[in-house]
């Protein structure tokens, strides 16, 4: 069986084709970047549309199949982007009537982590999700994802993009901010953990400050925003594991590109006798194999879904 899923919840506009095995046939995308940083709704939503059929034309390529090859079409449902994620479904709705295949609406944070699941072949792993808007730490218990703990504010990307923007980066900036973490040192900044939440924007405050008054450079800005942060998340991985027992992590998300954080983590792991997992760069960030991964492991359950903006991991 060979599925195909649509991902358009936010910068980004994927098609993938996945078997039931979990081989990855097609990923083809086409995100949307700002040089000035940020992102506009509706231009990110115009990028999607201009971009769709060209994805799915080189998805299909990719994979060297046809229609009469696909048997399931998934799409992002939600959360994310409301235009955005109106035109995905819209897309993925005309195609499944089109050429009348099953509609499978998935949860694009779940979908995160069940294809690093499949990749590493996990059997229970604790899961790191740290994205542009999401940073939390979840287990699955009792047939269900559970959000043992997560950012009280935004997510780490979203800082990284967000200080981008006051130093002038483009968009995404989480990439730019590690080249330049490698000419830095320490300085302060706050280091806020609160049981096993978290929270990013006193750090984003603190940091603008700084650079705005020309106390701090970008250099060790950077340096000091990502050790700070991945510290935090560390100290709080490490709690989870200890109190569930867990002996794999799973870091998934676009920030898991990080290879300043996954060092961190490792270290971590080894400490304690657990195993660091992370996926692939073409896996990790925002793509359509992913959504249809989890549309196959969803196709019972789900179908024509329409769109849900603000679906939580633990609501599925
Ligand atoms: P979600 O909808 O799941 O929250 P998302 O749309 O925010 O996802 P992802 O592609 O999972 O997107 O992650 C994007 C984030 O990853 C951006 O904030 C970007 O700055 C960050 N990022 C990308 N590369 C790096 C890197 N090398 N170091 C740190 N952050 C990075
Ligand atoms: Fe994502």
């Amino acid at each position: 069986m060979n599925i195909l899923g649509i991902e358009s919840t936010a910068h980004t506009f994927g098609i993938g084709i996945i078997t039931d095995e979990g081989k990855v046939l097609a990923n083809a995308k086409d995100s949307y970047t700002s040089k000035n940083g940020g992102m506009i709704l509706d231009e990110v939503a115009l990028h999607h549309k201009n971009v769709a059929e060209k994805v799915l034309k080189s998805a299909l390529k990719d994979a060297k199949l046809g229609w009469d090859d696909i048997d399931v079409i998934s799409y992002s449902a939600g959360p994310g982007l409301d235009p955005c994620l109106w035109f995905g479904y819209h897309f993925a709705k005309g195609l499944s009537v089109k050429h009348g295949k099953k509609l499978v609406g998935v949860n694009h944070c779940c979908a995160h982590l069940s294809i690093g699941k499949v990749f590493n072949k996990l059997k229970d792993p604790c899961y790191l999700y740290v994205s542009g808007v999401n940073t939390q730490i979840i287990v699955f218990e009792e047939g269900k994802y559970r959000i043992i703990g997560e950012t009280l504010d935004i997510g780490l990307g979203n800082l990284l993009d967000k200080f981008g923007r006051t130093i002038g980066l483009g968009f995404p900036a989480g990439q730019e901010i590690e080249k330049l973490a490698k000419k830095g040192k320490y300085v302060e900044l706050p280091y806020t953990v609160k049981g096993m939440d978290m929270s990013f924007s006193g750090i984003l405050t603190k940091c603008q400050q700084l650079f705005e008054r020309k106390e701090a450079n970008q250099e060790d800005l950077c340096f000091s925003i990502q050790e700070t942060c991945f510290a935090m998340l560390a100290e709080v991985v490490e709690r989870a594991m200890a109190h569930t027992g867990k002996k794999e992590l799973l870091l998934v998300g676009g920030v898991g590109a990080n290879k300043r954080f996954c060092e961190m983590l490792d270290l971590m792991c080894n400490e304690r006798g657990a195993k660091f997992h992370k996926v692939p760069m073409d896996l990790a960030g925002d793509q359509g194999a992913m959504i249809a991964w989890e549309g196959f492991l969803r196709m019972k359950d789900y179908g024509d879904e329409e769109v849900i903006p603000h679906w939580r991991t633990d609501e599925v």
